[in-house]
């Protein structure tokens, strides 16, 4: 079995800059190029949807540097990709400075009718405040019900999330897709983001396919 929607937690780039001794930055560049190489891998696998997590609400709180580092990166890479991936962005984009916030807007635009790798990046994103705005919106609608709420969430309209992979050794969703991911399969791997290749996607989709999936029942 393949997962429809596949999740990814980005972590571990700070720390491989960090044990190179070059600057934070430059983990961001090379866990952009990473990023490339899996979404690539799990589109050639089949994989119709994935999600990212390239910034958390909580990421705020990091020195101004490293978050605009981030975000040079996001807004150059929006700007230049032309490929066939459909690209949409969740999160509180207000946050972000025009020029990043007008990258978003124009590759949504760009890639609008594409029908590759559905590729949705969490970007400001928190998982408790999407939960929050969801319910309010259900709410002033006038009925607030699992699936009212379900279609205001800012994954709507895309597959179930069926696994969520985190790199960089830690354990923990970090507000990552909290009401998506209630029976996605959870994936771990020690490997710092920049280091993961094509072949790590391979391993996880075959730990992804070993498990057996109940639902409660
Ligand atoms: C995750 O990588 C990406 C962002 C938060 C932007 P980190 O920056 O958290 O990398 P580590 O965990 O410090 O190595
Ligand atoms: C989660 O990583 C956010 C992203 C990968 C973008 P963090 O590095 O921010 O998470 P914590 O602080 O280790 O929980
Ligand atoms: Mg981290």
């Amino acid at each position: 079995m393949l997962p429809r929607h596949i999740g990814y937690i980005m972590d571990g780039n700070g720390r491989w800059a960090e044990s190179r001794g070059l600057p934070r930055s430059a983990g961001y560049a090379e866990g952009l190029k990473a990023m490339l190489r899996v979404l690539a891998r799990t589109e050639e696998r089949g994989v119709a949807a994935a999600s990212v997590y390239a910034f958390s609400s909580e990421n705020f709180a990091r020195p101004s540097e490293e978050i605009s580092a981030v975000l040079r990166t996001v807004a150059s890479w929006n700007s230049s990709y032309d490929g066939c991936w459909k690209v949409t962005y969740m999160g509180e984009r207000d946050l972000f400075p025009d020029n990043v916030v007008k990258s978003i807007r124009e590759v949504e635009e760009r890639t609008r009718d594409n029908t590759g790798l559905r590729l949705n990046i969490a970007l400001g994103y928190g998982g408790r405040r999407d939960i929050l705005l969801a319910a309010q919106k259900a709410a002033k609608k006038g009925v607030l019900t699992q699936s009212s709420l379900e279609n205001e969430l800012s994954s709507a309209g895309l597959p179930p999330l069926d696994a969520v992979v985190r790199s960089g050794g830690e354990k923990r969703l970090s507000g990552f897709m909290l009401y998506e991911a209630a029976y996605a399969e959870l994936l771990f791997t020690d490997k710092l983001w920049p280091d993961m290749t094509a072949e790590d996607v391979d391993a996880l989709l075959a730990e992804f396919a070993s498990r057996t999936r109940k639902f409660g029942a």
